[in-house]
């Protein structure tokens, strides 16, 4: 417990909301294809680095590169390249995601943005036809919703500026999963069956993932020895082989002219994806957004993702109405519409800053902040959706309320890892193909799937004819992804992140409300039941979240079964690491250090 920094001692009252679901560790996988596979251990607290992600041989693979004498960065690489083996369908060289770095030498946190992006030739109203917005399923499925992929180009990025291996050596642990194979559990097998019919649209990707039209037995091993070759392929040539020459010929293939069966069902569109937008892919190094709060800096991604700026308006706000005497209710209410008021303003303002002037000083800043705090109402909750504040430098205690906003989408793909090594480098990387199975179309001959990530445009204008987040050419589509470090004292605190759409936005900042405010140790801080507000109508909750005194202040509840899929590291004030995974999302998740305390 930091209760050092924190202005208010609520243990007990936090222990009355802390959730049923307790920190366990999940079943023993059978039969481990060789020996070191171990049992997936959810909190793990040591020296000497740390690594937390949802899948043991990821963690495995990033624990075995910092014994070895790597750092964070190359441990990020190598667990997320084991990733795309072990979470083919939330991950992989297919897709993009978000990087962000603290430097111990420097003191700085860096950021890496590799998000998909829109071809040249996509226009606005892409998704459009005759006039109305394609069914999003078709979206989903489709080479239409294929961005360039961002990932390969970020591990090349981050290990030429901040690694000590090169990327033949930070892919090695992962191809030897790939080429050796892992024990298919209940989470891989279930999100298998979850895409088992569009996958048979697909010869590629059922030949990949299907048995005989259904999921790997739980306990079989899965091997991708197409994926192994890819990976020996981008290890010899660099990752420029993916971006030019036959592979990238064969994604664009893919994407033009979707491999789909020809007595298929689905309706599957051809994509715009051309050779010159991948050959142009960059994944530009940008300033992280950092908003102060009790003192902590807290350090996010900035746009085209909004997790950033999000999260970080939100704590202002909460900085800004939380009484000091706050009760866990009053806690958890502020939290609620904090986060509400901050989805307005991500829905009106945040985009792809090469298209859209996002007004982010403003939005970040206190005076901002303040005039939008003072719409809480400690008594009721706020009629939903709210409206956007106007982040125009000019403020005062005027209050006005108005009444549109939109639904995020909540989507269960997507992963999140963190890396911590000896000499206090940290990484906190946030990384997906979109949908669960993105765009459910494996590259034939190469082992992993295609994103979808340009699903997560919207397909026509949601802001009165100033939607930052339209289709566009050479645009990325907003992104949610919050991978966040925090720093004390310049130094690193707790670094975190986590999957679920725009879900991730309200699960990394509640995780932090739990920490903080109200003094969970991180174990329960992630394990507690999650609540979403993101500006709707009802608040979705998990069914173990206790929402009777919440709703006596008016908001209103709808059930999900679960929310994100944490995983973080706390730098304790021993000198020790706490690394933590969910204990039971997702089938729980996998932390490691490497000296056990
Ligand atoms: N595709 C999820 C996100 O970027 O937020």
């Amino acid at each position: 417990m930091r209760s050092s920094r924190l202005p208010r001692s609520l243990v007990a009252l936090a222990a009355a909301v802390a959730l049923a679901v307790g920190v366990g560790v999940a079943p023993a996988s059978a039969h481990p294809p060789r020996p070191g596979h171990g049992d997936k251990v959810p909190v793990a607290t040591g020296y000497g680095g740390a690594v937390a992600t949802v899948d043991a041989d990821a963690t495995r693979v990033g624990i075995d590169v910092l014994r070895q004498g790597g750092n964070a960065v190359d441990a990020a690489v190598a667990a997320a390249a084991t990733l795309g083996v072990t979470e083919p369908f939330s991950s992989g060289i297919g897709g993009g995601g978000f990087f962000v770095y603290y430097d111990a030498a420097s003191g700085q946190v860096h950021t890496i943005d590799g998000r998909e992006t829109a071809p040249m030739a996509m226009t606005s109203d892409a998704f459009v036809e005759d006039g109305v917005p394609i069914p999003f399923a078709d979206a989903v499925t489709s080479g239409l919703s294929v961005g360039v992929p961002g990932t390969p180009r970020t591990w090349a990025t981050a290990l030429e500026q901040w690694g000590s291996l090169d990327l033949r050596r930070a892919l090695r642990g992962a191809t030897e999963v790939a080429r050796r194979g892992f024990v298919v559990d209940q989470t891989f097998a279930d999100q298998t069956t979850a895409n088992a019919a569009r996958f048979a649209a697909f010869r590629s990707s059922s030949d990949l993932f299907l048995r005989r039209g259904a999921a790997p037995e739980v306990g079989s091993v899965f091997r991708n020895r197409d994926l192994a070759k890819t990976y020996d392929l981008l290890a010899r040539r660099g990752v420029d082989a993916l971006y030019t020459g036959r592979l990238a010929e064969e994604i664009v293939r893919t994407v033009q002219d979707p491999p789909v069966r020809r007595h298929s069902p689905l309706v599957v569109r051809p994509g715009l994806l051309e050779l010159g937008d991948l050959a142009s892919y960059e994944a530009p190094l940008r300033a992280p957004t950092t908003v102060s709060y009790r003192g902590l800096d807290v350090y996010g991604m900035a746009p085209p993702s909004s997790g950033g700026s999000t999260v970080g308006e939100a704590l202002n706000i909460l900085e800004a109405s939380l009484p000091e005497d706050a009760d866990p209710t009053q806690t958890l209410h502020h939290y609620l519409e904090a986060s509400a008021l901050a989805f307005a303003d991500r829905n009106r303002y945040v985009g792809d800053p090469a298209f859209v002037d996002v007004p982010l000083e403003q939005l970040l800043s206190d005076g901002f902040a303040k005039e939008r705090a003072c719409l809480i109402d400690p008594e009721a909750a706020l009629p939903k959706p709210v409206a956007p504040g106007v982040p125009d430098g000019v403020y005062d205690a005027e209050c006005p309320i108005a009444s549109t906003g939109t639904e995020g989408s909540d989507g269960q793909s997507t992963t999140h890892l963190t890396t911590a090594d000896r000499w206090g480098n940290v990484v906190s990387y946030t990384l997906t193909i979109e949908s669960l199975g993105g765009n459910g179309i494996v590259v034939p001959g190469r082992g992993f799937l295609l994103n979808n990530e340009l699903t997560d445009f919207n397909f026509t204008d949601t802001q009165g004819g100033v939607d930052p987040n339209l289709p566009g050419p050479g645009k990325r589509p907003r992104s949610s992804m919050a991978p966040t470090i925090i720093l004390e004292d310049g130094r690193p605190f707790l670094a975190l992140g986590s999957p679920g759409g725009s879900t991730i936005i309200t699960t990394v900042l509640q995780v932090l409300v739990n920490r903080l405010e109200l003094e969970m140790e991180l174990p329960d801080a992630v394990a507690a039941a999650r609540a979403s507000q993101r500006n709707t109508v009802a608040v979705q909750a998990e069914p173990a979240f206790d929402r009777a005194a919440l709703q006596a202040l008016g908001h209103t509840f709808t059930d999900t079964p679960e929310i994100g899929a944490v995983t973080g590291i706390e730098f304790q004030d021993d000198g020790s690491l706490l690394a933590v995974a969910e204990p039971v999302r997702r089938g729980g998740g996998s932390a490691a250090v490497v000296h056990g305390r």
